[in-house]
């Protein structure tokens, strides 16, 4: 029998009452299911709040690198996710390809011991054991500056996985030399060595986009999310991960335009007016809408039925070592 949305919500809002179940979800979540959260945020943001979440249960909507940081940092709960929908980003790199990387930078006259690798928290916790292993750490698009900054005190190479668009960013705000492999470059040269991964989402933004807005809407700011292109990023007004951009955009004044590059879902809820999408198409995540209320539904009334679906395991191994890269970038 197929519920409507409505009765759908109130199906939920009862099993919420019965069970021990906190629902977790992304800015990127389709409307119906956000409004249900009981936590909202970044991915810093999620991966904090959750930890301190004394529920058995995690419902995590939003995408698999997500829940999957819940269950490392907190190894006891349970987590289970409505859709196990992969970023794809983090399907871009695993940890073989992780080894050729830091083979690459190898053959290329760096050792080892003077790499330090730094995963963005957009990859699986395979990637991130890896680097946890080799005493490297995870950043998220809140706090890559920062923990940059920190890490390159240790006088190492930064090897960065697996957005190029993060790692190039960060480098040209802070006057760095940055290369990705497989394009032209010199590691020996560069600060920042980046993996060739994108988030093919943000890659929808074009200058073509920012010039459109700039020409119909004089005087309009251009924010975007820092996995947009390089040449995007620069020729915005505000660069920020999704609570910042949030934050930046509600606090303008209320007539003021902004265009916003990032995804669809949550700039269409930011702001009622003078706020618009800076694309041609509807840059919506397919990952991050694949989660529906009836799968909330479903996910909840398996709990209730004693067999939770779609549960988030991680074996012993990459749990210690992805949750000492985690915490190295928590204890920052
Ligand atoms: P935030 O950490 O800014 O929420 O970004 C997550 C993400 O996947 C953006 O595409
Ligand atoms: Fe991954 Fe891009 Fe979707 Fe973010 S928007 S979850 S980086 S595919």
């Amino acid at each position: 029998m197929k519920y409507t949305n409505e009765e759908l919500k109130e199906k939920i809002f009862e099993l919420k009452e019965r069970l021990s179940v906190t629902l977790v979800a992304h800015f990127y979540q389709r409307d119906e299911v956000f409004e249900l959260a009981d936590i909202t945020g970044d991915s810093l943001e999620l991966a904090k709040k959750t930890m301190n979440d004394d529920s058995e249960f995690v419902l995590f909507c939003g995408v698999a690198f997500m829940g999957q940081s819940v269950k490392v940092l907190s190894p006891k709960k349970r987590v289970v996710m409505p859709k196990l929908a992969c970023c794809a980003m983090a399907r871009m790199i695993d940890s073989l390809y992780y080894d050729e990387s830091v083979k690459f930078l190898e053959e290329n006259g760096i050792a080892k011991e003077n790499i330090l690798p730094i995963t963005y928290i957009n990859s699986n916790a395979d990637v991130k054991a890896k680097v946890g292993e080799m005493g490297g750490m995870v950043c998220t698009s809140s706090n890559a500056k920062f923990i940059i900054e920190t890490a390159l005190k240790e006088g190492k190479k930064i090897l960065f996985v697996p957005d190029r668009c993060l790692g190039q960013n960060i480098a040209n705000q802070m006057g760095l030399q940055s290369m990705v492999i497989g394009q032209e470059g010199n590691p020996k040269e560069a600060d920042i060595i980046c993996y060739d991964g994108f988030c093919s989402v943000h890659q929808l933004f074009t200058l073509e986009d920012i010039a459109f807005y700039r020409k119909k809407f004089p005087g309009i700011l251009i924010a975007t999310h820092p996995e947009c292109d390089p040449a995007i990023c620069e020729a915005s007004d505000f660069v920020g991960s999704t609570s910042q951009l949030i934050k930046y955009i509600t606090e303008l004044p209320e007539e003021q335009k902004v265009a916003v590059g990032t995804e669809f879902n949550m700039v269409n809820r930011l702001r009622p007016k003078n706020t618009y999408v800076l694309s041609s198409s509807k840059p919506e995540c397919p990952t991050m809408n694949e989660t529906t209320l009836e799968d909330v539904y479903l996910t909840l009334k398996a709990i209730e039925d004693g067999s939770p679906i779609n549960e988030i395991e991680v074996d012993e191994k990459t749990q210690k070592w992805a949750k000492v890269a985690l915490e190295r970038m928590l204890a920052l």
